[in-house]
């Protein structure tokens, strides 16, 4: 018609104004709030980041005690929850359950729905932070048959988790400071990174005034793709497929033949054209967790490592800037802890929680329309139906 911009994939559309996090994918440059993630990674944790993310500014001593004691308080979920879960097959794709069960938290906070409370908003964003490990927990619990294992407010953000995942009513689970580590920076790496495909969602289910329960439900389906958040369990599936060194080259060529649709999941992003900042800062900790496992010879991960050296020389790869990306480098860390691959994708929506819920807070603190795009109409024109 003439009359809109059209831009698929928006490729060069800013769909709002944003505090939160800055990008700058030439120069590999990746701020929250102002902070580069590299030195978040060094200095800082999980919990800090996401008080950041939400409030703007560090958190003093104070501020940092009272925040991580509001997320200690609301760790449980409604015991009727408990119920919802075994609606659900035992075989359901963990990120199905998870869709299901954080929408259907809207159902038990009835005062969220009151979005123009602010007190409202910012307890909702705890209550979600932190649910969403319980709930992740819950998920892989019921998937193996295991009772579902209540948190433990003694334990940090990132120990807690594992807790939840690996501890038995007969057997404790003895949390090992290098995963809690690993776990907390592949939760601090993920925790935002602006208009992505699941944030955007998150922002456009809210701009109808939607509560946030059901926004975040809606950022966890967004996510769930391959091409985005899907893409770590991805990773893993791919080198399975791979299986043996002796096959890398066959699957590098199908990668590069056009008529082929598989991807070198790992590799590539949208943003990011010369490095991703993230997968720096991850490929250390991939290598510290490997280490302590003394796995770093592992099969699996020479086959990794291998394709991580061609995409860095092979042309094919350098002319079209494509780099390993921060999920290559997670699913391997994962993987060597013990989480199993299909809990992968559910690990991302946790961490990712807390940008999601920033962005929706952000928006709905300041003056927002409905989020409605135009289209190019390319149908059938005006026509008369059929008289017999
Ligand atoms: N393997 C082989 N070729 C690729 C790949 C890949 N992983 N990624 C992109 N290309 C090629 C693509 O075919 C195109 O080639 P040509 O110019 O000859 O047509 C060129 O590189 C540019 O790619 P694009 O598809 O235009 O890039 P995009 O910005 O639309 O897509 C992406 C970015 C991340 C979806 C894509 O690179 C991809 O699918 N990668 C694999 C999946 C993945 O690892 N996703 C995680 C992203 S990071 C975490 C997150 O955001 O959730």
């Amino acid at each position: 018609t003439g009359f809109f911009t059209y831009d698929p994939g928006f490729l060069a559309t800013a769909s709002c104004e944003s505090k939160i996090t800055f990008i700058d994918g030439n120069q590999g440059i990746l701020l929250h709030r102002g902070y580069p993630i590299e030195q978040l990674a060094e200095h800082s944790d999980y919990i800090e980041v996401c008080y950041l993310l939400l409030n703007g500014e560090l958190p003093t001593l104070a501020q940092r005690d009272k925040f991580e004691n509001t997320i200690r308080r609301h760790t449980m979920v409604h015991e009727q929850l408990t119920q919802f879960f075994k609606g659900f097959r035992r075989d359901a794709h963990p990120m199905a359950v998870m869709c299901g069960v954080v929408g259907a938290l809207s159902a038990f906070y009835h005062e969220a729905m009151d979005i123009s409370d602010a007190y409202h908003r910012e307890v909702s964003a705890h209550r979600l932070l932190a649910k969403m490990p319980t709930i992740a927990a819950m998920c892989y619990k019921y998937s193996t048959g295991q009772p579902f294992v209540y948190p433990r407010n003694d334990l940090t953000y990132a120990e807690n988790f594992l807790h939840m995942m690996f501890a038995t009513p007969c057997e404790e689970y003895k949390v090992n400071p290098v995963f809690a580590r690993a776990m907390d920076r592949i939760f601090m790496l993920h925790a935002d990174h602006e208009q992505n495909a699941s944030t955007s969602t998150v922002r456009l289910a809210g701009s109808t005034g939607a509560n946030p329960f059901a926004c975040i439900a809606a950022g966890i389906a967004a996510l769930w793709g391959p091409a985005h958040g899907g893409a770590n369990e991805a990773v893993l599936t791919m080198l399975d497929q791979i299986g043996d060194e002796s096959r890398i080259e066959e699957f590098v060529a199908r990668a590069k033949d056009k008529d082929d649709p598989f991807k070198l999941m790992g590799f590539g992003h949208r943003v990011y054209r010369n490095f991703d900042p993230r997968a720096r800062v991850m490929k250390k900790t991939c290598d510290e967790v490997l280490n302590e496992l003394g796995m770093a010879d592992d099969p699996q991960l020479r086959i990794a490592k291998r394709l991580e050296q061609i995409a860095l020389e092979d042309d094919y790869f350098k002319s079209r800037r494509l780099y390993p990306n921060v999920d290559f480098y997670s699913g391997i860390i994962l993987k060597a802890i013990g989480i199993p691959t299909n809990m992968f994708t559910v690990i991302f929506a946790m961490s990712r929680t807390i940008g999601w819920i920033s962005h929706w807070n952000e928006m709905i603190s300041n003056d927002y329309k409905i989020g409605r795009p135009r289209q190019l109409y390319t149908g059938a024109e005006q026509r008369d139906y059929p008289q017999s």
